[in-house]
C-alpha cells in the first residue's frame, strides 16, 4: 500500500512536472508568436513599462491610446481565453464595446486558435504584471460614441476562422499566414478607403493589397508587390531577409515607421519564418502591367563627375550629399543605402523623400548588425525650393522614373510635420514610436 502512494505520488509528480514543461513551451511559443503581432510597439508608451498601455495613437477624429495588456487587475488580469480571443481577433473588448481598428484585429482575424491560445499563456504567465489605469481618448462627445464602430466592424471586419492555405507551396503557405495575419503588413502597407478600411486583407482579394499608402505620421508605407519602379521587383528573397532581420541590405537601409517593424518584430523572426515571409511577397505579381526593371543612366554620374552642375538640383547634391551616397548614386553597401534604382525614390508620393531630407535618419542597431548610421536632417540648412530641386535630382538620376517635386510640397510638410522641432534636433536619433 506504501509504495503503491509513493509510486502514485511519483508518477502525479511527474505528470504535473510535465504540464509544467509544456506551459513553459507554450508560453515561450506565445512570446514568440507576440514579436511577430508585435505587440509591444503599440501597448508601451515611450518609457514606459511592457505592454502597460498607454501610447498616443492619432486618429482622424482624435487621439486613443493603447490599453494595458499586462496580467494586472487594471490590464487583462482577469480575462479569460474567450475574452482576450474576443479582442484580439474579433475587436470587441471585454465590456461589450467595439475597439478602434487602430488595433488591428481585421488581421489578427485570420491567426490560428492554437496560437492564440498559445499568445494568451503569454500574455498571462509570461509577462509581468504592471498596475496602470487605461487613459480615455480625446475624442470629443459625439464621436467617442462607440457604436459606431461597432457598425464598421459588421461592415468591414472579415470573419473570425483558422488561416486555410491556398497556395501548394508551404513556405509561401507560411509566408501568407505570417504577413496577412500576425505580422498586419497591411496596416500600413495597404491603401485604405475613404470608410478607412484597408482595400483588401489578403493577396486574393487582388492587387491593392500591400500596394503602399497614404502618408502616416509623415512617412508613406511604400508599395511590396513585384513592381521594379516602386515595389519589390528589384529586390532578391536573400535582400528581403537581410532588411527584415538587420534593418539594410547590399542596397537600402530601414527608416520611418518601418524602422520600429524591424527592432521591435522581424529581427527577432528565425530565418525560416523571415525566408517565408520573402518568398511570399516576391510571389505578389506587379500592379502596373507596363512594369520594366531599372536600367542605370549614367548621364546624371557623368555630369557630377565633369563638375557639370547645370541639371536641376545637382549643385545642391554635390554640396549635401554625395559624400555618402556617392555621384554614382550607389552609395556605399550597408553603410549608405543607394539611390540609384531605390524603389524608395520612385513612389508616386514624395512624402517620405521629403521627410528625411528635411529630418534625416538613424540607422537603428538590431542584434545581428549593431552599428547605426546617421544622416544629418537638413531642414535648417537648406530652403523649401533646394530641398524640392536635390528631391527632384535623386528622383529622376541615374535612370530613377520618380516625377519631380515643388517648393510648395516641402513647405507643406515642413509647417505640418517640423512644428515641433528645433534646430538642435539637427541629426539627433529620432523615435518613431
Ligand atoms: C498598431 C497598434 C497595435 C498593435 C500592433 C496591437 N494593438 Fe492591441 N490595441 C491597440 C489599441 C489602440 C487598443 C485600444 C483600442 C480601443 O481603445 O478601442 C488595443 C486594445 C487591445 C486589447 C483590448 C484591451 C482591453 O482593455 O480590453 C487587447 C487584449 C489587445 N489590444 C491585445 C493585443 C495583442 C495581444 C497584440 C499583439 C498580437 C496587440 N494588441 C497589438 C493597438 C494595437
Ligand atoms: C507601422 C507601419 C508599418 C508596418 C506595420 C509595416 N511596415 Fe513596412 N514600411 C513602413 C514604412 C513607413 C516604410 C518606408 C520606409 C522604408 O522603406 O524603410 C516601410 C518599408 C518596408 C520595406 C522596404 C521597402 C523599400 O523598397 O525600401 C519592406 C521590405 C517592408 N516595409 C516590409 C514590411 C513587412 C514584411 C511588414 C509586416 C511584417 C511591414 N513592412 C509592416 C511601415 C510599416
Ligand atoms: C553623412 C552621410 C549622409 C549624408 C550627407 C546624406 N545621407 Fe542620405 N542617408 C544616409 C543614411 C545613413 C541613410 C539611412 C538612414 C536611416 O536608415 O534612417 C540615408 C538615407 C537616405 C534616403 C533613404 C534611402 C533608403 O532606402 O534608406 C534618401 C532618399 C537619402 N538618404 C537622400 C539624401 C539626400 C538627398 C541627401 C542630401 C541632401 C543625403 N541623403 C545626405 C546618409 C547620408
Amino acid at each position: 500500500m506504501k509504495n503503491f502512494v509513493i509510486a502514485t505520488l511519483a508518477l502525479l509528480g511527474s505528470a504535473s512536472l510535465h504540464a509544467a514543461e509544456v506551459d513553459q513551451n507554450l508560453i515561450k511559443q506565445g512570446a514568440y508568436l507576440a514579436r511577430a503581432g508585435d505587440c509591444v510597439a503599440c501597448h508601451t508608451a515611450k518609457n514606459g513599462k511592457p505592454f502597460a498601455g498607454g501610447l498616443p495613437m492619432e486618429t482622424p477624429i482624435g487621439t486613443i491610446y493603447s490599453t494595458n495588456i499586462t496580467p494586472d487587475k487594471s490590464g487583462i488580469g482577469d480575462y479569460s481565453f474567450e475574452d482576450f480571443d474576443q479582442a484580439v481577433r474579433h475587436g470587441v473588448a471585454k465590456n461589450g464595446s467595439t475597439l478602434y481598428p487602430a488595433m488591428p484585429y481585421p488581421s489578427y482575424a485570420r491567426v490560428n486558435k492554437a496560437d492564440m491560445q498559445a499568445l494568451y499563456a503569454y500574455f498571462m504567465h509570461g509577462v509581468a504584471p504592471v498596475a496602470q489605469d487605461n487613459q480615455d481618448s480625446d475624442i470629443p462627445w459625439p464621436l467617442s460614441m462607440r457604436w459606431p464602430l461597432m457598425g464598421w466592424r459588421w461592415l468591414f471586419a472579415p470573419k473570425v476562422e483558422d488561416f486555410t492555405a491556398t497556395g501548394e507551396d508551404a513556405v509561401i503557405n507560411r509566408g501568407a499566414y505570417l504577413v496577412e495575419g500576425l505580422g498586419h503588413c497591411g496596416a500600413c502597407h495597404t491603401p485604405r478607403a475613404l470608410t478607412m478600411q484597408e482595400k483588401s486583407l489578403s493577396a486574393a482579394d487582388g492587387k491593392t493589397f500591400l500596394a503602399g499608402s497614404a502618408p502616416l505620421e509623415g512617412w508613406i508605407a511604400k508599395s511590396l508587390r513585384g513592381d521594379h519602379k516602386d515595389g519589390l521587383g528589384s529586390w532578391s528573397e536573400e535582400q528581403l531577409v537581410q532588411f527584415l532581420k538587420t534593418g539594410r541590405s547590399d542596397r537600402s537601409a530601414v527608416f520611418g515607421g518601418m524602422s520600429d517593424v524591424v527592432t521591435h518584430s522581424m529581427q527577432y523572426m528565425t530565418d525560416a519564418d523571415l525566408t517565408a515571409i520573402a518568398r511570399y511577397l516576391k510571389s505578389l505579381p506587379a500592379s502596373d502591367p507596363a512594369d520594366q526593371p531599372h536600367q542605370y543612366d549614367e548621364k546624371a554620374a557623368k555630369a557630377l563627375w565633369n563638375g557639370d552642375d547645370s541639371l536641376r538640383g545637382a549643385s545642391v547634391y554635390i554640396d549635401s550629399c554625395a559624400a555618402c551616397h556617392r555621384t554614382d548614386g550607389h552609395g556605399y553597401t550597408r553603410v549608405f543605402p543607394a539611390l540609384a534604382g531605390n524603389p524608395v525614390l520612385q513612389t508616386e508620393d514624395p512624402t517620405s523623400l521629403i521627410h528625411i531630407v528635411l529630418k534625416g535618419g538613424t540607422l537603428p542597431a538590431t542584434h545581428t548588425a549593431p552599428s547605426t548610421f546617421t544622416m544629418p536632417g537638413f531642414a535648417w540648412r537648406l530652403s523649401d525650393q533646394e530641398v524640392a530641386d536635390v528631391v527632384s535630382f535623386i528622383r529622376g538620376s541615374w535612370g530613377n522614373k520618380g516625377t519631380p517635386v515643388s517648393a510648395k510640397d516641402v513647405a507643406n510638410l515642413r509647417s505640418n510635420d517640423m512644428e515641433t522641432m528645433s534646430p538642435n534636433d539637427l541629426g539627433q536619433v529620432t523615435e518613431h514610436q
